[in-house]
């Protein structure tokens, strides 16, 4: 990705903070069914385990979504995006919620370079971010989480896994695309959990995934949503078949 690219893909976050809807305004959809959202976001937490005592980094907050998670299950939380008008998005949308005890920083910074000192963190999360980062920027931001959180800390990431049926179809249809039509608009990455995981061993030891998304594009909504809850409920992907279209990480840091 160019320095353009990055420039593009910022102004386009910019827009996307005057979204009315916060989950639409960061995944460009609504939220699936309240129920599958609520149980991923409890696998999510169970990966991080948040203690009473810590002081946790959201590297590329968006809309907040995370802080309201886990808001009242630490000390402190540290937000960091590189868009201003999602950052005010955030605080604004932050200070109305009447459940946060944390205290809470929300900033503008990018993720690849963090304004933060050596073993600032207890755990850091960065949650749909690196699908908009290239491999060395992607790279950078794992360092960087390695370097701010403290030995033994957790960094938790999400990333969009191209070993998935969606990840397969779209990457196949963008570079059908990309033959036919020259180059394909900007638009985000599928990389395999392996790569990631390799890039993660750098600063860590994989301590856990998780994996969801089996449903393939050009699916009805509807059976997109009955499929998540298959997934919920009987939890196959999980042991057989790890490879979901969105892939959690969870890294020890050495
Ligand atoms: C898909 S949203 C996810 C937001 C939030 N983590 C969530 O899960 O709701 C991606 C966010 O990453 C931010 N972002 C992308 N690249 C970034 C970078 N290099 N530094 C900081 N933030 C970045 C965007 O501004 C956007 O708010």
């Amino acid at each position: 990705m160019t320095e353009q690219e990055h420039l593009k893909w910022k102004s386009f976050w910019e827009d996307q903070a005057a979204v009315a809807d916060p989950h639409q305004a960061v995944r460009g959809d609504r939220i699936m069914t309240p129920a599958v959202q609520s149980f991923h976001d409890r696998e999510l937490i169970k990966l991080i385990d948040p203690q009473p005592e810590d002081r946790i980094l959201d590297a590329g907050c968006g809309a907040g979504d995370q802080i309201i998670l886990l808001g009242s299950l630490v000390a402190r939380i540290t937000a960091i995006d590189f868009s201003p008008a999602m950052v005010a998005r955030c605080q604004a949308r932050i200070a109305k919620e009447p459940n946060i005890t944390a205290e809470t920083t929300i900033e503008v910074g990018d993720v690849t370079g963090l304004p933060y000192e050596d073993n600032s963190f207890d755990r850091a999360i960065s949650i749909a971010v690196q699908q908009y980062l290239n491999p060395e920027e992607s790279d950078l931001m794992l360092t960087e989480l390695g370097r701010v959180v403290k030995p033994g800390g957790v960094v938790v990431f999400h990333v969009k896994d191209l070993w998935s049926p969606t990840g397969v179809m779209i990457t196949f249809g963008r570079w059908l695309r990309a033959l036919i039509k020259g180059r394909p608009p900007l638009e985000y990455q599928y990389r395999t959990h392996w790569w990631y995981k390799k890039e993660a061993r750098r600063i860590g030891k994989i301590a856990g995934s998780y994996a969801y998304g089996t449903w393939t594009p050009f699916m009805p909504k509807s059976l997109m949503a009955k499929i998540a809850r298959w997934e919920t409920k009987y939890r196959f992907l999980q042991n057989r078949w790890p490879h979901g279209k969105e892939y959690f990480i969870k890294v020890r840091v050495n």
